[in-house]
């Protein structure tokens, strides 16, 4: 059957690339990108693009009967750092939207939902290579938000059958698309500093270790767990999904493999104090045994990839 997908979020650091990747399989004109500024030339020049508030339920509604829409994948969000600067938006923004599509499905106009999750919902009290089934007390808007979400997944699959499947995302790390608002963006900030400057000042701690991954395996996941038969998709709420775990004083050190006199400084803020929430590494046994997940990306091969493709474009 042929699928009519809506991308909420197009223009983020997600969105840009995902966007894409679900063309070459569905067809240019079956994607259809939305959010409330407009994406790259990429996106924009090869497919149907709408305005959508996801705030806006009616034009959201709108939109996904007037393409007669099977899928949403629902990307917009506040991210932890600026969801802690703006509490009141970071919580209305992440769970309202969510409520919304989660409704599309329910009231059977759509048959099929992605929607992010995050090592976010992790906290202080979450043992380390944290467990899929875990102490969960995050302390952050964004966190707070993301497992709330989650506990809506399980509760739309079990009361009415939605079709949500989720994935707790890493720090990801990109090439095509800046990431805006995160704690982990640092990992992606030092290379086109690393490039253009031949140094960083990171507000993240030398030998904080978080969760990461390159895009390129995030995307094959968020595809791989979307294509996967239902009956393989054991977990409604989200699952654990890891990459690498790197500290900035070990990035660091890739990267002057590859440029050399590169130089960190560190110049710590309120960031320090959410990666410190979060843990340093993931087990995410589940997603392997149920559908198959397997990583690709190390740290030296993102490394490698991440300095080539900005050289690039920069
Ligand atoms: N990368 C996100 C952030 O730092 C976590 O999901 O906010």
């Amino acid at each position: 059957m042929d699928e009519k997908i809506l991308i909420i979020g197009s223009s983020g650091q997600i969105g840009t690339e995902l966007v894409i990747e679900l063309r070459k399989i569905h067809g240019n004109e079956n994607v259809i990108a939305s959010d409330i500024k407009t994406s790259s030339e990429e996106v924009m020049n090869s497919g149907p693009f709408e305005y959508l508030d996801v705030m806006d339920e009616r034009l959201l509604r709108d939109i996904v009967k007037r393409y007669n829409i099977s899928q949403v994948y629902l990307l917009a969000a506040l991210l932890s750092a600026t969801a802690e600067k703006n509490i009141e938006l970071g919580w209305q923004l992440n769970t309202r939207s969510h409520s919304h599509v989660l409704d599309l499905a329910k009231d059977g106009l759509i048959k099929k939902i992605f929607w992010p999750s995050s090592i976010a919902v992790f906290g202080p009290t979450t043992p380390n290579n944290a467990p899929q089934h875990a102490i969960m007390e995050p302390n952050t808007v964004y966190g707070i938000s993301k497992l709330a979400g989650e506990r809506w997944n399980e509760y739309y699959f079990n009361k009415f059958g939605v079709d949500v499947r989720s994935l707790r995302y890493p720090g990801l790390l990109g090439w095509k698309a800046a990431p805006g608002g995160g704690t982990t963006d640092y990992a992606v900030d030092i290379f086109y500093n690393a490039i253009k400057y031949g140094k960083y000042t990171s507000f993240i701690a030398e030998n904080t270790q978080l969760p990461m991954m390159h895009m390129f395996d995030a995307i094959r996941a968020t595809i791989q767990i979307m294509q996967a038969p239902a009956n393989q998709i054991k977990i409604r709420s989200s699952y654990n999904l890891a990459g690498v775990s790197f500290s900035p004083k070990e990035i660091a050190a890739e990267i002057s493999k590859h440029i050399t006199n590169f130089e960190i400084s560190y110049n710590i803020d309120y960031r320090q104090d959410i990666a410190d929430s979060w843990p340093s590494s993931i087990n995410d046994s589940n997603a392997k045994q149920d559908w198959g997940w397997r990583k690709k990306y190390d740290l030296e091969n993102i490394t490698k990839d991440m300095i080539a493709n900005l050289q690039k474009k920069l």
